[in-house]
């Protein structure tokens, strides 16, 4: 069954220029994109409302009362409400038109300032307009479709029974630890409170302790699925890291599963399902914005996708096997590989995009490039990590088994340098009635980026925050 908003007779754009809507009285709203006077003593604008990519054709009769003062007057940018009556288009591309009964102006755009004129701006130079780039075909497309990404990930998760639980953005712990945390705090830098040892006086700050802007909403899903089974968090997660690079952002969307009585293999599988899922739904619903992507921005948009959703399971490869894989390779990598380094997005890529051209998991990485919780092997010196890496973006998603012995986290926490008392309640849940389990986190800017193929990440989010960088 479909559900439209009906609002007196308005219509999107979108469904205005279907068949089916011949024959209709209706009133659109938007914005005008052209303006062209035929000589026949008539207009044609185009119009959009961020429904679709293509816009309508409106025919506009120089009998309208408004003609000569008004419509004659129009230019892109500016906004209007029209009514008139849906008919058949012998036009190139579009399927209907609309007649104009009545056209009201509700905003001016003077075109010697309005900056989104006909000729096409760089994506570098529309994130200076970032209040205006949504007007855009490809902004309006990347909303579109992240949009859709966020609702199958949520379609996914409820169908398979997990429940949506809201973990806080503010914390006192450092999931990830690696210290990259945005401190939140009342105390005026003017007039810092300090102990008789010179540090600061937190019981002065607000929460009575140093809080910062979380990195990942995992800890505290712990405590759910240790609860609850099947749980999944979904928000904002902040990164002070100073990285200035296509696929970081300081601020950016993680949806994070956590299920009890998964391991390893059972939390590949899930990332595997997930993605897949997002592949089929985004190809059935998001058919028209990822052509526009395919034909103006990265021609391998529907390459990639159907190479996802194919049955094949993904490669899966060890820390190690990749390792000798990357040395093997002959590549003249900018960062040398050896065992126990992080990889760089540069052996990401090779292997997604070169070794196997098609997304691989890697798993079973060395102990001491991973948190705390992750879960010890025998070999006391790797841990049960996975990274998700596709072509395009490299490492979409990260996860792991979480340790779920109270002794071996203990040690690793002491390893790592952090005080187990401050995670009490983390290491409660190993202490009263401990299980196995999961999790992972998928980024949802580089999921948009794989879908769309846009190649920075600054241009999938609509305002970006980045080292230097918070306007809007
Ligand atoms: O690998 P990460 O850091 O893993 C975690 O935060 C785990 N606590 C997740 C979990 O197990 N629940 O981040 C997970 C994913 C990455 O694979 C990447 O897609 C994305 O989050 N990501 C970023 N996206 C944009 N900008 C950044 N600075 C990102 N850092 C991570
Ligand atoms: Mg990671």
């Amino acid at each position: 069954m479909q559900f439209e908003i009906v609002i007196m007779d308005k219509i999107s754009v979108r469904r205005v220029r279907e068949l089916e809507a011949v024959g209709r009285s209706v009133i659109l709203q938007g914005w005008v994109r052209t303006r062209r006077d035929s000589k026949g003593g008539f207009s044609f604008l185009e119009l959009n409302d961020g429904s679709c990519v293509p816009n309508i054709q409106i025919v506009a009769d120089a009998d309208l009362p408004t003609y000569e003062t008004e419509i004659k007057r129009l230019s892109a940018g500016c906004s209007v409400t029209v009514c008139g009556l849906v008919k058949e288009s012998s036009g190139r591309g579009q399927a209907t038109e609309v007649q104009a009964t009545e056209v009201t102006v509700h905003g001016w755009a003077d075109p010697q300032e309005y900056p989104l004129q006909k000729k096409r701006h760089s994506f570098e130079k529309l994130r200076e307009w970032a209040h205006l780039r949504p007007r855009t075909n490809a902004f309006g497309a990347v909303a579109r479709v992240r949009n859709a990404v966020s609702r199958c990930i949520h379609d996914f998760f409820q169908k398979h029974e997990f429940l949506y639980v809201h973990t806080p953005i503010i914390t006192a712990s450092d999931c990830e630890g690696a210290g990259e945390m945005f401190r939140v705090t009342t105390i005026d830098p003017k007039k810092v409170p300090t102990l008789a040892d010179g540090k600061v006086d937190y019981t002065c700050d607000f929460f009575d302790r140093p809080a910062y802007l979380t990195v990942s909403g995992q800890l505290e899903a712990e405590i759910y699925a240790t609860a609850l089974g099947k749980v999944y968090t979904f928000g904002p997660t902040f990164r002070a890291e100073n990285s200035n690079t296509s696929r970081h952002l300081a601020e950016f969307w993680m949806v994070e599963p956590e299920m009890a009585f998964y391991e390893l293999n059972d939390n590949m599988q899930l990332a595997e399902e997930l993605l897949r899922w997002l592949g089929h739904a985004l190809l059935d619903q998001c058919a028209e914005d990822l052509q526009f992507f395919c034909d103006r921005v990265d021609d391998q948009v529907f390459t990639r996708l159907q190479n996802l959703v194919q049955e094949k399971e993904f490669a899966r490869v060890t820390y190690t096997e990749a390792v000798e894989l990357l040395k093997a390779s002959g590549e003249d990598f900018e960062f040398p590989v050896s065992w126990g380094s992080d990889l760089q997005a540069e052996h990401e890529r090779y292997l997604t995009e070169r070794k196997f051209n098609a997304p691989v998991i890697l798993y079973d990485y060395p102990d001491t490039i991973k948190p705390f919780y992750m879960k010890a092997n025998d070999d006391n010196r790797t841990v049960r990590a996975m990274d998700v890496l596709v072509p395009a973006v490299g490492e979409i998603i990260g996860g792991s088994e979480r340790e779920d012995r109270l002794d071996v986290l203990e040690t690793r926490m002491r390893d790592q340098g952090l005080n187990a008392e401050d995670y009490w309640w983390y290491v409660d849940l190993r202490r009263f009635g401990t299980v196995p389990h999961s999790g992972f986190g998928l980024g949802l800017e580089r999921m948009v980026q794989f879908v769309t193929g846009m190649a920075n990440i600054r241009d999938v989010i609509p305002f970006p925050r980045t080292p230097g960088s918070a306007e809007f």
